[in-house]
């Protein structure tokens, strides 16, 4: 595995993006359609539906979409509302339903795959056959512990989509982690700012005192450095250390990671809507929703082996504490950036090579945008 430096990729002389990409309305329906409605997004991490019967609801685009685990295990997306009068079908953010799926108007059931298996008087409806009448639903992976969701009807193909990621984070071992800890974020800045805050670490010296003095923000290297998936790593200085608040590791290690793996911090936007970074004695995964051009709702959850619940011998709130406040530096500054773009003297600025990773960031945004699915 090749991995350049940002300063050796370079940012080819490209500028921010102009202030319609993180102000302007139209830009941000044009984004919901062409990338949220469109393309493959995370809807969250699998760990999060533990059994048959567990969801959660996403509002994808302008969709709302109902993300549960059917009786075989199988996780399904349905679109969020009822086939009779269209009703919403489920009004919290997660939870678990029993064995089906009820509409609280006039109790038409659906199975948890999404079957139409009830009707109450259904002798009274004319020229009914339910099979007519299931949710309607996307196509849905679950794919090394991500949740993979695409609301277009004629979906990209998956295995061709993630060919590129295919084993690569197999030694961090995502199916079998458990969440041990979530924060939700509401950020007033736009969702690029953060994807391209994530992607870069000149900041770090001046915004993330504590985060420089576990890992040197000018050490690491890229190898996935364009298109929809982009990142690399980190080295973190202490043997065995990791960041959390002590630099000690606050879980077990949640793979076989030896060499390298044991001592670098792996960072990846996987485009549009997921940070995923990856410790050896845990996993992160951001998930962004943009709720409007200047807002985003940010999940952020932290996996760990199973065996870190072990408190005598772990402490995984050190890892959660330490990204909590890291986080909310980051977002910080990303608000202060979205009220900066907003002005109407705002021009794109010239990247350095050291934000050579956000330069790229932008190019498959532009692309993307210039070629809507
Ligand atoms: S709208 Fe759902 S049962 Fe009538
Ligand atoms: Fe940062």
């Amino acid at each position: 595995m090749t991995f350049l430096n940002s300063v050796e990729l370079g940012a080819k002389g490209q500028r921010t993006l102009p202030a319609a990409a993180y102000c302007d309305a139209t830009v941000f329906s044009q984004e919901q359609s062409a990338i949220f409605e469109s393309r493959w997004v995370v809807a969250g991490v699998a760990a999060e539906l533990a059994g048959p019967g567990a969801f959660m609801v996403k509002q994808i685009g302008k969709e709302s979409i109902l993300v549960v685990r059917d009786e075989t295990g199988t996780i399904r997306a349905h679109f969020n509302h009822c086939r009779h009068r269209g009703t919403e079908l489920c009004s919290e953010a997660s939870g678990q339903l029993r064995r089906t799926i009820q509409c609280p108007y006039h109790a038409w059931t659906y199975g948890l795959d999404g079957k139409l298996v009830g009707v109450p008087d259904e002798d009274q409806m004319e020229d009914f056959c339910r099979a007519d009448f299931g949710l309607h639903s996307a196509v849905c992976h679950e794919w090394d512990g991500l949740i993979w969701v695409n609301l277009n009807p004629q979906p990209e193909d998956f295995t061709n989509f993630i060919a590129p990621l295919v084993g690569k984070f197999t030694p961090w071992n995502l199916p079998q982690l458990v969440k041990l800890g979530e924060r939700n974020y509401d950020v007033a800045a736009n969702w690029k700012l953060i994807v391209q805050n994530y992607s870069e670490c000149y900041h770090c010296a001046v915004i993330h005192p504590g985060l420089v003095r576990l890992s040197p923000p000018k050490s690491g290297g890229n190898d996935l450095v364009e298109g929809p998936f982009l990142g690399g790593f980190m080295d973190v200085t202490e043997p065995g250390g990791s960041l959390t608040c002590s630099g000690r590791a606050c879980g077990a290690p949640v793979g076989d990671l030896t060499g390298d793996h044991s001592q670098r911090v792996y960072y990846y936007v996987l485009f549009p809507n997921v940070l995923l970074s990856l410790h050896h004695d845990y996993v992160m995964v951001h998930t962004l929703w943009p709720l409007a051009p200047d807002r985003t709702k940010i999940e952020c959850v932290w996996l760990f082996h199973e065996s870190s619940r072990d408190q005598a011998q772990w402490n995984p709130e050190e890892g959660i504490a330490f990204w909590d406040q890291t986080n909310r530096e980051d977002w910080d500054i990303c608000e202060r950036t979205q009220r900066g773009v907003s002005s109407s003297r705002y021009e794109p600025g010239p990247y350095s090579n050291r934000e050579a990773m956000a330069a790229a960031f932008d190019r498959y945004y532009l692309r993307i945008m210039q070629s809507p699915k």
